[in-house]
This record gives C-alpha cells, structure tokens and sequence, in this order.
C-alpha cells in the first residue's frame, strides 16, 4: 500500500482491527508522513484471519481527530467460509460507513475549539458512505447483510429499524457462533457490527440512530452529543421494500466458534481512564485545557507503558474514573469481554462507561511488536489518552 501525503499536515496510515505486525514497513502508527512525502506499507495477512470488516484511518498523533472527522477512513473486508454459508452467500451485502464530517463553508471547518475536542467534536449532519439521508432499496424474502462501521471521530450510534430485529453476526474482530436477535445497537467510535436484516412486508422502514448521553467534562456543565440532535433521534437512511414474502431463512450457526476454553489468564492489570485539571497540554483563550490520561500519563512514544509477554493471555481491568465515557482500543491482538466471552464475540474497541469499569481477556498470540492502546474518541487520543504496549518473545 502506498500512501502520499498530499496534505498540510503530517499524517499516516493504520489497519485498524486487523491481525498484522506493528513494526518497520507494517502497522506501524510511530511512522509520520510529512506533508508531500511518501511511504509504503505491507501488510502480511495470516492465511488464518478471522473474516470481518476492518477499516483504515491515519493515526499520525496530533492530527487524527480531525482527519479522520474530515472523511480519511474506508473498510477493509476479510472474507473467509462463512461467506461461503448458502444464506449468508445469496444475501445482499452492503457496507454502511457512518460519519458525521463538518459541513458548510466556514474558513477552518475542519479545526475544533478547546471545548470540542475536550467532548469530542462531532458534525452536524451524519452521512451513510458519503451521502445524506440514502434510500435503500430491497425486495421481501430476501436477506440483507449489513457491515457496519462507525468511522466518526467522537459520535456514538444507537442503531435500530422499523419494524425490523437485527440480527447480529459478528462484532468488530468477526463472527458469533449464531445470530443474535436485538432491538437497538450501540456502536462507539471504531466499532463495527455485522447483522443480517430480513425484509417480508413492503414499505419504507426508516434506519435511526437515538440521542446516545456520554457524560460531560464535568466543566462548565457543558453536556454534549446533541449538535445534529434536535430531538432524540436522526434519521440515517429508509429502506424500501417491495413484495411480500416469508422471510428468509437465517443461518442457524455460523461454523465453529473458536475454543475461548484456552484463554486462562495468567497475569493482569489496571488501566486507569482518567480526566484531570490542567496538565499543559495546550493553552487557549478560554483557559486551561483539561488532561486525558491512561494510568495518570499523557501520551509518549518514547516510552513503553506495557510489556506482557508473547504467547500469553492477560486479563485487563479497563478502569473509567472520569465522568465520560471512553471507548478503549488496543491495536494488533484482539480480546475478548471476560463477562460476555463467546456472547460479544472478539472485539477491538469496547465502550468503557463513564465510572464503570469492563474487564477483558487479550491473547498475545501470533504476534509480536511495538504498538498502541488508547481512547478512540480520537480527540481525546490526540490530547493524549494513549499508551505503548510491546509484545516481545
Ligand atoms: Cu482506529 Cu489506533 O485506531
Ligand atoms: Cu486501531
Ligand atoms: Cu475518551
């Protein structure tokens, strides 16, 4: 893969989610690219990758909130035998990118103010693979299979249809071991949901994301997450069908689940997700810039935060003491959820609610190499809520 920067400022390219090597020509979010240089990337996929949609991004640190906001993002799909299930082989598939860029005209729509990027900024209008409001349309009796990826920097989705379950098949790091039937799906910034939809009478279903509250800073009472919320919710898309049939018939397993009976821990830790006064990040004109932390620090990439050793399995208390929630993620070694195990399926970014705490179970298996863990509320990454992990044998 080859990335030119054409930009004005530094950036890069990362695999978010996918099983490669951090280190030298591969995943490797130190590596900067400067405004009109060039690098190549190689990526090594394990003839063994679980199938699922992963996404790019850059993630040169100072810089990512607002490229990512700005539209650098697209998915990367690994297909395996589940695509080859007949149900799952003969389903409509469609990938649904949700972000939500600034839009208008303004001379810096891309910049943020203080107070943005301490919430986490968001736009005003959510877009479905670039596009307002897109009208989808589909026939009774047939399956639709829906990736989808939530690429905003900030926002978090609370997704539902009319008059439709969602059947959900896979999590951000691939397949369950069955659909599961739900109602509502929340998806944090990073994360992905694959679900099956199975449309039988005709009309048009309107796509929804609910208002999601997300705490505030704490400061100034200033709540957030309603800019493109006028009531409690926005319409995302409608789906129109045609016909009416049965409907189709789901799969009833989705192959064989990984053994997760393996996975005993055998060392763990705390991560402490923290907000603090100060800490001279940056400062402006409405005063002083509140800190975003991981275990007290701000982020440096000459330091080395964690260092469990390879081919071991750790259990992580993820450990939110600030009044917003953190969705936490850790590159190249996807986990699991230690109270949900084979239930969420393997995750690379979990939602850590605003003074709660999530536990998870992360095998460092298959690879070894120098990477990154950290909020993706990626404002709160580039105002350092990040830190070092190296996997070495
Ligand atoms: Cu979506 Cu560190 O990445
Ligand atoms: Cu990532
Ligand atoms: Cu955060």
């Amino acid at each position: 893969m080859h990335l030119e920067n054409h930009l004005d400022d530094d950036t890069n390219l990362h695999t978010h989610g996918l099983h490669v090597s951090p280190d030298g020509v591969g995943d490797n979010v130190f590596a900067r690219v400067s405004p009109g240089q060039s690098r190549t990337y190689v990526y090594e996929i394990p003839l063994d990758h679980r199938s699922g949609i992963f996404w790019y991004h850059p993630h040169a640190h100072g810089t990512v909130a607002k490229q990512v906001a700005a539209g650098l993002a697209g998915a990367i799909v690994i297909t395996d035998q589940l695509d080859e299930l007949p149900e799952i082989a003969s389903s409509t598939e469609r990938i649904w990118i949700l972000a939500d860029p600034p839009i208008g005209d303004g001379p810096d729509i891309f910049g943020a103010g203080p107070m943005e990027r301490m919430v986490g900024r968001e736009g005003t209008t959510i877009l479905v693979n670039g596009i307002e409001l897109p009208d989808v349309a589909s026939e009774a009796g047939t399956l639709e299979r829906w990736r989808l990826l939530n690429a905003s920097s900030s926002r978090y989705y609370r997704l539902a249809l009319d008059g439709h379950e969602l059947h959900v098949i896979a999590s951000d790091g691939g397949r369950l071991s069955e659909p599961v039937a739900v109602d509502e799906i929340l998806l944090a910034p990073g994360e992905r949901v694959e679900v099956l939809v199975t449309p039988s009478a005709a009309g048009t279903f309107v796509f929804r994301t609910l208002r999601y509250d997300r705490g505030s800073t704490g400061m100034s009472g200033g709540m957030m997450g309603g800019s493109a919320f006028d009531g409690d919710e926005v319409v995302l898309a409608t789906l129109t069908i045609t016909g009416e049939r049965e409907p189709g018939n789901l799969p009833e397993s989705l192959l064989q689940p990984d053994d997760l009976t393996l996975l005993t821990p055998v060392a763990s830790r705390v991560l402490e997700l923290g907000m603090g006064m100060g800490g001279g990040m940056m400062s402006s004109g409405t005063g002083e810039m509140m800190s975003f932390t991981i275990d007290g620090k701000t982020f440096d990439p000459d330091r080395t935060d964690i260092s469990p050793a390879a081919g071991t399995v750790e259990e992580w208390q993820i450990v939110n003491t600030s009044p917003m929630d953190h969705p936490l993620h850790l590159h190249v070694w996807p986990f699991l959820l230690a109270d949900e195990r084979a239930g969420a399926g393997w995750k690379d970014t979990v939602n850590v609610p605003a003074g709660q705490s999530v536990r998870i179970l992360v095998p460092f298996t298959g690879l070894i190499g120098r990477t990154v863990y950290h909020c993706h509320i990626l404002d709160h990454e580039d105002l350092g809520m990040m830190g070092v992990i190296d996997v070495s044998g």
